[in-house]
């Protein structure tokens, strides 16, 4: 199945060659109050340290981040020259590119971090502020799944710094714009040690998507909570049934990042620390549970817009059409090779998924809760 992303990663290529967004696809978006964990979250699903993380507000700038699945070094070396993905020549195993540094690579994720960080005060100052405007990053990688993500400053009441005195206001409509997007898969971040009906992650999602059909749940900071309390209700949706899931994790600590704690170690100690606190639900939480599971949501999510994205792009060939025919002569028509494209997807991808739910049941997620929102 994760071949197939490749294709429709391909088809964001081109359409954004073609200098349209006329066709949204399918991307997670990380929201959450401030220090909930969003970034921590990002991170150990792409398997490698290179987000600024910490308390107070470090993310400022929304990230597009874009993992693109490439064969390891070793194999790359023997299929040169042809690959599309552009990595002819990269001697790394695992790198990154933003669009803003164009031709540079990045193999050293600590210098992906800290260009993040100075691309962030370029725009925003280096005084807490804020900005709308996207930083992208793509990260190739023979560890990754093919998956786009965006982090997300976080939920904030109080301006600090240079920040402006409706922040809050202005956080949330840069969430509101990333997360009404309905090709976004929404991973609502809210950490076990606050109330989950407080949550701002979950009224942010339940905003945009009412009806619970696009946003799963990830509980942060298990290892937080009051001594005598655990999250086990929680997870099971008994306190709030979430239609897609939620699922507990343990992230880096403060005190880890400030040892660099490996991701390796973390991902370890979180299943050891699932499997003491949690045994029934240890498989059906973690990190690497998470990752799984949302490749699946995206494969689900990208079947049930293909009818949509088929349509949108006949619609366009047609008006392209009338519109050359306006010029009385033939122009080659590129809305046909796309529309080739989504249709070469969608029978190769229909044929692979064919008899899978369309949802994945809640009940295999967190053991028996219900299925609603
Ligand atoms: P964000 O503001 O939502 O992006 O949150 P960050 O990922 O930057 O994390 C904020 C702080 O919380 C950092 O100091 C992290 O180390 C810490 N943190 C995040 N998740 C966890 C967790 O699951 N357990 C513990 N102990 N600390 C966490
Ligand atoms: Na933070
Ligand atoms: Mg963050």
């Amino acid at each position: 199945m994760e071949t197939l992303i490749p294709i429709i990663n391909r088809l964001q290529e081109v359409f954004l060659t073609v200098g349209t967004d006329v066709i949204q696809l399918p991307q997670i978006v990380v929201v959450g109050s401030q220090s909930s964990g969003k970034s921590s979250v990002l991170e150990s699903l792409v398997g490698r340290d290179f987000l600024p993380r910490g308390s107070g507000i470090v993310t400022r700038r929304p990230l597009v981040l874009q993992l693109i699945n490439v064969a390891p070094l070793e194999q790359r070396r023997q299929i040169l020259p042809v690959n599309s993905l552009g990595c002819v020549g990269v001697k790394a195993e695992e790198w990154g590119t933003f669009l803003h540094c164009k031709g540079q690579v990045f193999a050293d994720f600590a210098e992906i971090r800290s260009e993040i960080e100075k691309e962030t005060e370029r725009s925003s100052g280096d005084n807490k502020g804020i900005s709308p405007e996207p930083i992208h990053l793509k990260i190739f990688s023979p560890k990754v799944l093919n998956l786009t993500l965006v982090d997300l400053p976080g939920i904030t009441k109080v301006p600090v710094g240079d920040q402006p005195e409706d922040i809050e206001a202005q956080v949330y409509e840069m969430i509101q714009s990333f997360i009404s997007n309905p090709n976004s898969l929404i991973l609502a971040v809210s950490p076990a040690n606050s109330d989950l009906a407080t949550s701002e992650a979950l009224k942010l999602a339940r905003d945009v998507d009412p009806e619970g059909r696009r946003t799963l749940l990830v509980v942060s900071k298990l290892d937080l909570m009051d001594a005598g309390t655990d999250a086990l209700e929680v997870l099971l949706g008994r306190v709030i049934p979430v239609r897609l899931g939620i699922i507990g994790v343990v992230n880096r600590s403060q005190h880890d990042i400030n040892t660099q704690k490996s991701l390796e170690d973390s991902l370890r100690g979180e299943q050891a620390f699932l499997q003491r606190h949690y045994p029934s639900l240890a498989a059906r939480c973690g990190s690497r549970y998470l990752a799984r599971t949302l490749s699946r949501l995206l494969m689900h999510h990208i079947r049930d817009c293909l009818p949509e994205l088929k349509s949108r792009v006949t619609a366009l060939s047609g008006q392209y059409q009338a519109r050359l025919s306006g010029y009385g002569q033939p122009v080659e028509d590129h809305s046909a090779t796309l529309l080739q494209i989504v249709t070469k997807f969608a029978s190769d991808y229909c044929n692979t998924i064919e008899g899978t739910p369309r949802y994945i049941q809640t009940t295999e997620l967190c053991g028996g809760a219900r299925i609603c929102y």
